[in-house]
């Protein structure tokens, strides 16, 4: 690379770090929560096809993916911190996320509540304990959803 070019490529980073509010900046942020959610969807995927006698998983591989579900929850919190209202980026968030940020908050705490439950028993394989607990964690999904996505 050239001299040039490295002063243009770090005048560039400069300029990109001092404008925060950038549209670029809500894009990245909106589709990085945006994959932490479709973890969370991956995951619900596996554990429901093991459910419904479609897959054949054991119970660590069950227990993981419950337990990477409860880590989207937490991930989720600082990806969704990032008030993109005013950002042109294509998202079904609603403003009501960071105008009821604890509410939101909360519901992502229950979520990784529930499926740190589900895990437990998921470890064992043992559809019995984890039908309900299925059914409550989706439950936490749902309830979000219908309240703050579009
Ligand atoms: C506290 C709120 C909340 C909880 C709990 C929650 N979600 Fe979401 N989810 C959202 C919001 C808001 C969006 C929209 C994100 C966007 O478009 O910017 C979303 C989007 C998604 C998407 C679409 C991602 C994409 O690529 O557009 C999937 C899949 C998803 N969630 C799965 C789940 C699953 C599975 C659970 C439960 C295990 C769950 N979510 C729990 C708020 C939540």
């Amino acid at each position: 690379m050239t001299k040039g070019l490295t002063a243009a490529a770090a005048l560039m980073m400069a300029a990109i770090a001092a404008s925060p509010a950038m549209a670029d900046d809500g894009e990245a942020a909106v589709q990085y929560r945006k994959d932490v959610m479709t973890v969370a969807g991956a995951s619900m995927g596996a554990l429901g096809c093991f459910m419904q006698g479609g897959c054949a998983l054991e119970g660590p591989v069950l227990a993981r993916a419950a337990k990477s579900i409860a880590f989207s929850g937490e991930l989720a919190v600082d990806a969704f911190k990032v008030d993109t209202r005013e950002s042109m980026a294509e998202t079904d968030a609603l403003p009501k996320v960071w105008e009821d940020w604890e509410a939101f908050e909360g519901g992502l705490t229950e979520m990784s509540r529930a499926a740190d439950e589900l895990a437990v028993a998921a470890a064992d394989g043992d559809k019995a304990a984890m039908g309900p607990l299925m059914r409550t964690l989706g439950g936490t999904c749902k309830d979000c959803h219908d309240t703050f996505r579009d």
